[in-house]
């Protein structure tokens, strides 16, 4: 009997291996379908860095043995201490490129339609308009206000200032267990951090906004701010900041110095009884 049901129990877990190896695999997918649907969130083929490298003419780069495994999980080359690849990996300001559940073949496929398309620069998407350009004031604030939590996110994730900081005035002081994002822009441009918001690739990140997707319309505003935030910053840097507050305050004591002159210049400039007593002396 004990025999029987070890026997049930390893048939039940040899099915679930299969189901579980089944899942990830969308049988019969083109190379361009999957690199559509899991690596254009953050890669492009000649047209330039987004959240990742520009993959056109990666096999001339590296060998086929060094990209299968780095694109299952780069994470795990990196810290086998690959040399390339942890320099990839600083250049890219530690961006964590998420594991992706693509077999070999569907590695080699991805390759494959890569060297297709790359000769036609043309062939992708059209470079993507930044959200600055067509940004109202009204998505700006609201950007502003999605990012602390005073308008809630549709999903119902969290606010960004739970993790986030920025600096910047009359925005809410945020949390400290994730990056300061206000050069984030310069950093990753802005569609790598649409993108991100798209689908975070951070465990932390990801695990707050799963079943809480952001909208369309809550990844324009929020990168849109986070593009002002970061083009205000350049040009209001703290000297000229400082430099404005002394010369304001110079001009306020200048003025408030004026005002009390004219004030005080009605004021009594004798005694008050002067008069009288002058008089007084005069009729004796
Ligand atoms: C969430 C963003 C993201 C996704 C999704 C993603 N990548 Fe990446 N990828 C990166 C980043 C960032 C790097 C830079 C290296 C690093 O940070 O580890 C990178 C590096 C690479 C490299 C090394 C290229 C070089 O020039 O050094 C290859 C190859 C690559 N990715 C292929 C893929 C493929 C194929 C997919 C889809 C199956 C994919 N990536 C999905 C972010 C991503
Ligand atoms: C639960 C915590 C948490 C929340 C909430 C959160 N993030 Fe993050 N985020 C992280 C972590 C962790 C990282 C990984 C990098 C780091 O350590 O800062 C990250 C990374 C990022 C990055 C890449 C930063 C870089 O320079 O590498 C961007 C952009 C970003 N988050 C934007 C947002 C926005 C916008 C929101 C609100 C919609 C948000 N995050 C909400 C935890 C969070």
């Amino acid at each position: 009997m004990f025999r029987g049901k070890t026997r049930w129990m390893t048939t039940v877990l040899i099915l679930e291996i299969f189901i579980f190896m089944a899942g990830p695999v969308h049988a019969a997918e083109t190379g361009e379908q999957i690199f559509a649907r899991i690596c254009k969130v953050c890669h492009t083929i000649g047209q330039g860095k987004l959240v990742g490298p520009d993959l056109a003419g990666v096999s001339k780069r590296y060998d086929p043995e060094w990209i299968i495994p780095f694109v299952q999980s780069s994470q795990t080359v990196i810290k086998s201490g690959d040399a390339v690849a942890v320099a990839r990996f600083e250049e890219f300001n530690k961006l964590i490129m998420p594991d992706n559940p693509v077999s070999r073949s569907e590695v080699l496929s991805i390759i494959a339609y890569i060297e297709t398309t790359a000769g036609d620069p043309m062939s992708g998407d059209e470079v993507r308009p930044t959200p600055l350009d067509t940004a109202t004031d009204d998505d700006l604030a609201l950007g502003g206000s999605l990012f602390q939590g005073t308008t809630r996110l549709a999903g119902g994730g969290p606010a960004c200032n739970t993790c986030h900081h920025v600096h910047q005035k009359g925005i809410m002081g945020g949390g400290i267990l994730a990056k300061d994002l206000t050069k984030v822009v310069t950093r990753m441009g802005a569609p790598g951090v649409q993108a991100i918001l798209g689908s975070p690739p951070f465990p932390v990140m990801q695990q707050a906004y799963t079943n809480h997707d952001l909208t369309e319309d809550e990844i324009f505003a929020l990168t849109a701010f986070l593009q002002k935030l970061d083009q205000d910053q350049e040009k209001e840097t703290y000297s000229t900041y400082g430099a404005q507050i002394f010369s304001m305050g110079t001009f306020g004591a200048m003025l408030l110095m004026v005002l009390y002159a004219m004030i005080w210049m009605k004021r009594k400039k004798k005694r008050v009884y002067g008069a009288i007593h002058d008089r007084q002396i005069k009729s004796t």
